[in-house]
């Protein structure tokens, strides 16, 4: 961790306001003060002019205060153009000043917040942080304040529009304390006797595990469990590759599908059980199959009541896209070898910190409110950006869980996604100079698990002898920092970015919690139920009628 010293810049986020000056939780877990005396040259009547509670700003270190343990801060020695690039665009009414008395008490006051403002920077390094500085425009956020206050209550009591599908806000506290001990142990079981675990569900079935694995795990992992994915296509191509691929390995099936009858995922177990069957025969593969689905219903948990498979539970008041937290995401994930009781504590950190009413404090729903406004302004699509290819994944659960949520009644915003630079050599020239329908999230993660130089070349007939030494992870930065300018200066695209510090199970948790409160948030504010799907069923009513499927 970075120890910031005398003359640094460093960023942090303000964290209060006194008469005599305003705290800030830098970046790496030190806290500061600005006196202020130090936070213009100007005469400052009122700090709160200058700074705001939870703003992000760009600070110069002036020297550590022993007695009170902090940073002295100043804020006028950071000139004025970088303090302007950073500025809050999101405007609120002026929050009430307390107001104390300037004597010896505020250092009592900064003695007994200090521990619990450290401690609160630390667990923040490896939560999520939002940058909205890039938006372009200023978001009246004032407006808005009332509606989601509103809006959570009707989530944390779940009286919302399809508040039967609400068990997931509370599931990180709630779950199945039991059923995770029993995904542990089978997930060792699986990890200790087969080189390959089938994967076989489609939407939010496979979307949420395919994304944290791929995430956590990269995508050349040389993990001794291979994992691959059936039951999300009807491609007879890529079943017949898949099952020529499972030929004479030892493989196990993790069946997931709430409804039990989904087509794909249904033609895909039917074949691949079969595989196995032939196999190993049927005793043992009994003991390689497991399924996670309905309580009491379904197709498949009729089979597992007959065959005797482990099966793991879909709660009914979680819908397939927020489910990635039961055992439908958690099983595979475990199988992977990642840590899942940590990404729940990570969603769970997630759930106590953005089921907060205030939206002056809230980022999730800051996100969500944005997403809002744009979608209001003119901006029709919104597209998630990654530069890491680990995280492609995730942009397609994005998809899956906004486009769902949100488009229907002819509203919503397209949710696309892209993975840069790979995609700045693409879809680049649209994003920059296209229609101006869109606006970027990018999903950022600060440290790489690994990093590589670029080496020396005598002869250096590329050029890049420039770049000798430098990290990849520096290069990449630059390009993603070169890239964002080009958007937001040049192509006036706004972009917002939602970082974690590294990509760790305990952050995927946050991060997954995140994105679900803000798209029920979202929904709620289009006045949409964000649990239904009954655009999905359309397509399926047509093909089973041309399939000829009885009563259809
Ligand atoms: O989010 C959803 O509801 C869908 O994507 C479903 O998860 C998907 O259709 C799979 O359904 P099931 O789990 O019933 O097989």
């Amino acid at each position: 961790m970075k120890i910031y010293k005398e003359n640094d810049i460093a960023i942090g986020k303000v964290t209060g306001i006194q008469n005599y000056g305003a705290f800030v939780s830098l970046d790496n877990g030190q806290t500061g003060l600005i006196h202020i005396s130090e936070i213009s040259s100007r005469f400052v009547k009122n700090i709160e002019d200058y700074v705001k509670i939870g703003e992000t700003i760009r600070v110069k270190v002036l020297g550590f205060e022993e007695k009170n343990n902090y940073l002295k801060l100043s804020l006028k020695a950071v000139n004025d153009r970088e303090r302007q690039q950073i500025k809050n665009p999101l405007s609120f009414n002026k929050p009430k000043r307390v107001k104390i008395r300037h004597d010896d008490k505020d250092f009592e006051i900064l003695r007994n917040h200090l521990d619990g403002w450290i401690n609160e920077s630390l667990e923040e390094n490896n939560m999520i942080k939002t940058d909205f500085t890039h938006i372009i425009d200023k978001v009246d956020m004032q407006n808005y304040a009332e509606k989601v206050k509103e809006i959570n209550k009707k989530i944390n009591e779940k009286t919302g529009l399809g508040n039967d599908f609400l068990g997931w806000t509370t599931w990180p506290e709630d779950y199945n304390k039991e059923e995770v001990e029993r995904m542990i142990k089978c997930a060792e079981y699986v990890r200790n006797n087969f080189d390959i675990l089938v994967v076989c569900g489609i939407g939010g079935s496979y979307l949420g595990a395919r994304a944290a694995i791929d995430a956590l795990k990269g995508l050349y992992s040389d993990d001794k469990l291979k994992i691959i994915y059936l039951g999300q296509t009807f491609s007879p191509t890529y079943i017949a590759q898949v099952m020529k691929y499972l030929e004479g390995k030892k493989f196990a099936i993790n069946v997931i599908s709430k409804s039990g009858t989904t087509t794909e995922t249904s033609i895909a177990f039917r074949l691949v059980r079969e595989l196995l069957i032939k196999q190993v025969g049927e005793e043992a593969s009994k003991k390689a199959i497991f399924a996670t689905t309905d309580k009491a219903r379904g197709a498949l948990k009729e089979l597992c009541n007959i065959e005797g498979y482990e099966t793991f539970i879909l709660p009914d008041d979680i819908g397939g896209r927020y489910s990635v937290l039961t055992a439908v995401g958690l099983f595979p994930i475990a199988c992977a070898g990642v840590d899942i009781k940590e990404m729940l504590k990570g969603a769970k950190d997630s759930m106590i910190k953005y089921n907060n009413p205030d939206l002056a404090t809230n980022e999730c729903y800051q996100y969500a409110v944005i997403r809002d406004y744009f979608y209001h302004h003119n901006k029709s699509v919104e597209l998630f950006v990654t530069y890491e290819p680990s995280l492609t994944q995730i942009g397609e659960w994005l998809k899956q869980l906004f486009g769902e949520s949100e488009g229907k009644e002819k509203k919503g915003l397209f949710p696309g996604s892209v993975t840069f630079s790979t995609d700045l050599h693409s879809l680049g020239q649209f994003i920059q100079d296209g229609s101006p329908i869109l606006f970027e999230t990018i999903i950022k993660v600060n440290k790489p698990f690994i990093d590589i130089e670029v080496p020396h070349d005598d002869a250096n007939l590329d050029g890049l002898n420039y770049l000798e030494g430098k990290k990849l992870s520096f290069v990449n930065e630059q390009a993603m920092q070169g890239t964002l300018k080009a958007h937001e200066e040049d192509g006036h695209v706004p972009n917002i970015i939602i970082s974690v510090d590294k990509m760790d199970a305990y952050s995927l948790g946050g991060l997954f919690y995140f994105f679900m409160r803000a798209c029920a948030m979202s929904a709620y504010l289009l006045e949409i139920n964000p649990f239904n799907q009954p655009g999905v069923e359309i397509y399926k009513k047509n093909m089973f009628h041309l399939l000829g499927k009885k009563g259809y």
